[in-house]
Parts: C-alpha cells; sequence; structure tokens
C-alpha cells in the first residue's frame, strides 16, 4: 500500500471521526468515562491483561455506565444489575448484534459459528436448534452421558492429579463430543479431541489474539490484496484456519450422519435434530452442523476455568471442603455415588456451586454485544455501533451486594432475602452473560458442573501441596488471559478419600 493511500485513509477516518462526534453531540452526551486523546481515543488506557481490573476503577470513578473510544469505535462498560438487566435483557433487540469482523469471520470463516453470527436469520435459526436440543426439559437426556464422561474425569484424575488441566481440557472435550455427536473419545489421543484442540488453539492464540482486531478488521479493502503482495501473510494464514476449521465442522458431523444410518448412535444434540428427515434440507444441514460446532470451542476455557477455581477454594478455604463433605455422607452415604436425584437434597453443595460461578467469574466482562440503533438510557447516548460489556467482575465483587466478596463463602447462599435482591445476587444471571446473546450451554453446565464438583466432594480430598520439608505450598495465583479467567497451573494434593471412594469410582467402569 502506497504512502497516499494510507494519508487518504487517515483523512477519511478523521472526517467519519469528526462526523460521528458532532452527530453524538447533537443527539444527548454521552456516558461519562476516562479522558480521551485525540483522534487515538482511549487506546492507551486499554489493557490486554485483567481488562475488568481496570474497567472496575472506571466504574468506581464515573459510574456504572462508562464511555471510550478507539479511533471512533465507541466502548461501553455496564457495571451494576441495572444496568446490565435494563440494556442487555430487556433491550435485547437492539442490543443482540455481534460485531462484524473481517478476518475471524469472512476469511476464517467463522460468521457461521454461534458466538460470531450477526443478530439475523442465521443467528435466529441457530438459536431455534439450540433451545431445542439443549433447553432445560432436554438436558435429563443427557445424564447418563454426563455421568458417564464424569466418571472417566475423576478416575483419570486419580491416576495423574499432576495433570489436573489437561485432564480437564480431556473432560470438557469428551463431553462436548458425547453430548453433541453421540461420539465417544476412547483415548487421550483420539482423533477428534486432537482436531478439536487444534481448532481451539488457532482460535484462541491464532484468530483471538492480541484481542482478535486484525488491520483488515479496520482496513476491510486489505482483504484484497493478492497472496504474493508484502503484508498478506494474514490471508495466507487465514486460508490454513479456515480449512482446518472446515475439517472439524465436517467430520464429527459426518461420524453422527454414519451412526444414524447404521442404526447404532448414542442419543445427541445432532441425532435429536436430525431424526425427521423430510426436514433435512441443505440449509438445515449447514446451519445444524456450524451450530453443534460451536459447542466445542465455547465450551473448553469456561469449563476449566470452574473446574480449576473450585480446586482453588478448596486449598485456600478446607472448612468448606468439610462441610460439603459432611452433607455428601449424610445425605448419600458412602456406599454410592451421588446422582441428580440427591441434588434437591444437598443443599449447602447448591450454595457452594453458586459461589463457584461467583467466586470463579469465568468470563468477566462477558462478551461484547454490538448496539444496533442508537439508544438513550438515563438521558445519555449510547451510539450505534457501540460496543457493549457487562462488567461481571464488577458486579460480582461489588461490597454491597456480596459483604467480603474477595473470600469464598457459600453460606452468603444460605441467607433468605427478598426476591428482587436474590435475582441480584444469583451469578447465573451474570456468569453466562445477557440477553439474546446468553449462554446457549447454560442448561448443560448446570447439570454437568454441578455432578462433576459433587463427584469429586464424595470421594477425592483436595489440599495444598507438601513442599520437601513437609510445609503446605501456597497455590500461586496467576491469569494470563484477556477473556476467560483461566488460572495457571498451581500445584495441588488431589488424592482419594479413601480405599472404598476408589473402589466405588472403579466399580462404575
Ligand atoms: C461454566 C461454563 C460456561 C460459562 C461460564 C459460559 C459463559 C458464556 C458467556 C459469558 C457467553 C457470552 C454470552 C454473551 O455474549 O452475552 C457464552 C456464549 C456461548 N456459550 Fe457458553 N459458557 C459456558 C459453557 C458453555 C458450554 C458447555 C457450551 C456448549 C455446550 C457453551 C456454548 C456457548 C455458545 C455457543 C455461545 C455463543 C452464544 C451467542 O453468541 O449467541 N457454553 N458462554
Amino acid at each position: 500500500m502506497t504512502t497516499s493511500t494510507w494519508v487518504a485513509g487517515a483523512a477519511l477516518l478523521l472526517v467519519a471521526f469528526a462526523w460521528q462526534r458532532k452527530s453524538r453531540a447533537r443527539a444527548g452526551p454521552l456516558p461519562p468515562g476516562p479522558a480521551p486523546l485525540p483522534f487515538l481515543g482511549n487506546v492507551h488506557q486499554l489493557t490486554g491483561k485483567e481488562l475488568w481490573l481496570v474497567a472496575t476503577q472506571w466504574a468506581k470513578r464515573f459510574g456504572d455506565v462508562v464511555h471510550l473510544h478507539v479511533f471512533g469505535q465507541s466502548l461501553v462498560f455496564l457495571s451494576s444489575p441495572e444496568a446490565t438487566f435494563d440494556l442487555l435483557d430487556k433491550r435485547g433487540a437492539i442490543y443482540g448484534d455481534k460485531p462484524a469482523l473481517v478476518m475471524a469471520g469472512e476469511l476464517c470463516g467463522c460468521n457461521n459459528m454461534v458466538a460470531f453470527t450477526q443478530y439475523n436469520d442465521v443467528f435466529k435459526r441457530q438459536r431455534t436448534l439450540l433451545n431445542q436440543a439443549f433447553g432445560s426439559q432436554v438436558i435429563p437426556s443427557y445424564y447418563p452421558l454426563i455421568q458417564a464422561e464424569t466418571h472417566l474425569f475423576i478416575r483419570r484424575l486419580v491416576a495423574d492429579p499432576s495433570d489436573y488441566i489437561k485432564l480437564t481440557r480431556r473432560y470438557a472435550g469428551g463431553l462436548t463430543l458425547s453430548t453433541v455427536y453421540g461420539y465417544q473419545a476412547t483415548s487421550s489421543n483420539d482423533k477428534f479431541l486432537n482436531l478439536g484442540e487444534e481448532c481451539v488453539d488457532i482460535l484462541s492464540n491464532g484468530i483471538a489474539s492480541g484481542g482478535g482486531i486484525w488491520p483488515v478488521d479496520i482496513i476491510p479493502a486489505l482483504k484484497h490484496l493478492p497472496t504474493w503482495a508484502p503484508g498478506s501473510g494474514f490471508k495466507v494464514k487465514a486460508a490454513a484456519w479456515k480449512a482446518k476449521m472446515e475439517e472439524f465442522i465436517d467430520q464429527p458431523y459426518n461420524f453422527v450422519k454414519n451412526s444414524l444410518k447404521s442404526g447404532e448412535y448414542a442419543p445427541s444434540f445432532c441425532s435429536m435434530l436430525l431424526e425427521d428427515e423430510k426436514s433435512c434440507t441443505p440449509q438445515y444441514e449447514f446451519d445444524l452442523k456450524n451450530t453443534a460446532n460451536s459447542m466445542y470451542s465455547a465450551s473448553m476455557d469456561t469449563t476449566i476455568v470452574m473446574f480449576s477455581h473450585f480446586l482453588l477454594a478448596m486449598l485456600q478455604y478446607p472448612e468448606a471442603l468439610v462441610k460439603a463433605q459432611k452433607e455428601i455422607e449424610s445425605v448419600v452415604g458412602t456406599d454410592k455415588l451421588p446422582t441428580f436425584s440427591d441434588r434437591a437434597s444437598l443443599p449447602y453443595i447448591e450454595a457452594l456451586l453458586n459461589e463457584v460461578y461467583r467466586w470463579a467469574t469465568p468470563v468477566p466482562l462477558s462478551l461484547p454485544h454490538r448496539l444496533m440503533e442508537d439508544d438513550i438510557y438515563r438521558g445519555m447516548l449510547i451510539p450505534k455501533g457501540s460496543l457493549v460489556f457487562g462488567n461481571v467482575w464488577a458486579i460480582t465483587r461489588d461490597e454491597r451486594l456480596f459483604p467480603n466478596a474477595s473470600a469464598f463463602v457459600p453460606e452468603r447462599y444460605l441467607e433468605t432475602v427478598d426476591a428482587a435482591l436474590a435475582r441480584k445476587r444469583d451469578p447465573r444471571n451474570y456468569v453466562f452473560g445477557f440477553g439474546r446473546r446468553r449462554c446457549p450451554g447454560d442448561n448443560l453446565v448446570e447439570s454437568s458442573i454441578w455432578l462433576l464438583i459433587t463427584t469429586v466432594l464424595a470421594t477425592l480430598d483436595i489440599s495444598k501441596a507438601k513442599d520437601d520439608q513437609g510445609s503446605p505450598v501456597e497455590p500461586k495465583v496467576e491469569y494470563n488471559n484477556s477473556i476467560f479467567r483461566l488460572l495457571d497451573r498451581f500445584e495441588c494434593d488431589i488424592r482419594p478419600r479413601s480405599e472404598h471412594a476408589l473402589k466405588l469410582l472403579q466399580d462404575e467402569c
């Protein structure tokens, strides 16, 4: 690209920017926020590491609706239950879009993955499929699969506790493959697990590296660069990534279709939605296989965050572990593993699960929604095209809702409070995102994570690792991911509670 093209492009951006700011001034004041630099905006204040901490400081200084911009692109952070409910939930019809990304969506082919689809007909068709096969009333039909994957995971964990992160990835991948495709991964070198891992790696460390915004997203004309031109390396990468992701869209889907033909299949998301052959138009199949494929990457990091924070909480708050184990012993006994039918009789476990959701806060800024038209809120203008973030971190750490918010205290969920306060304190109203884009895996997670932590508590002891002198090793708590609250691996000691517990797990084989 020549210098004159850059200058012309920059001039155009400046004009567009000046026009945009002028038109905003007419419609109403923007929400407050940190002072921007001319043209560049607040680019210098955005950090790739734990941005939620900075966003929460802004909320303390400027209020629960904060506005920033980067080169004229508005970013809005909502940091209270009121603001997230009012805008992302109640006005969900205009806050349900996602940014159109040229690199991720168009060039890498992610624009048909649920988390990337814009608020259009494809999105609505995908949501219908998700409600049909992952709605709360359908989840019990997955119980046998969830149970099998959970017990398998815990047996593997007992065999190799030091590798708990890798095993959790495998568990999350295995559970998704079995519930979505009815496919049982039998070895740690399974072809679909490997392909899934490769695609998750492409998404997190390739496409979404550096926040997922590429130069071509800012100057879309760059997509027309020929692949031999300097600076077109992104096109070569995109083509290779797209091809790999297409393999992962097609192969497990073909597996389900072949199993259905042979008549030997485990009931799954896909088999349920393929039962009526007459509805299998090419468009239906296209929607179905893209929707199915979206689940794998969406479930991976979130599950790891939940499980590793559960382990961390059990190390740091052993009194909660003991109370939970006592409740399980008194309700379930020690002669069987917990099952879903025990759930209603285990209130402390329920409180502990709530607190894991709150304390872990797996996606602290949720995923941004794109506002589809200008909106006025409390007299302030939120401009069309704004990327709006629900600041889940600020809410789950709000001392007015959660006194001593940084501590892990399941008991806070055993208090009786009125319905309005209970709604504000329920972490499920935030950690799964908001409005029309709320996580469609929430019902599945509600069952799978419950069984996972309850069975771990019933069968394993978790404590701090010991050094050579026998002194406890404090876990090192570090976060290095810009979207998920992924903990770096920390030392911990995981072992069966007794020979009897181990036998119960083995007898499940
Ligand atoms: C503890 C586990 C999980 C948490 C905390 C979680 C959280 C989230 C969040 C915060 C979003 C963004 C919502 C928004 O944009 O407002 C999301 C989206 C999504 N999640 Fe989950 N998730 C979890 C597990 C799963 C699982 C197991 C699946 C599938 C089996 C799944 C499938 C999806 C999909 C497809 C989307 C995109 C939805 C859309 O953009 O319309 N998630 N999730």
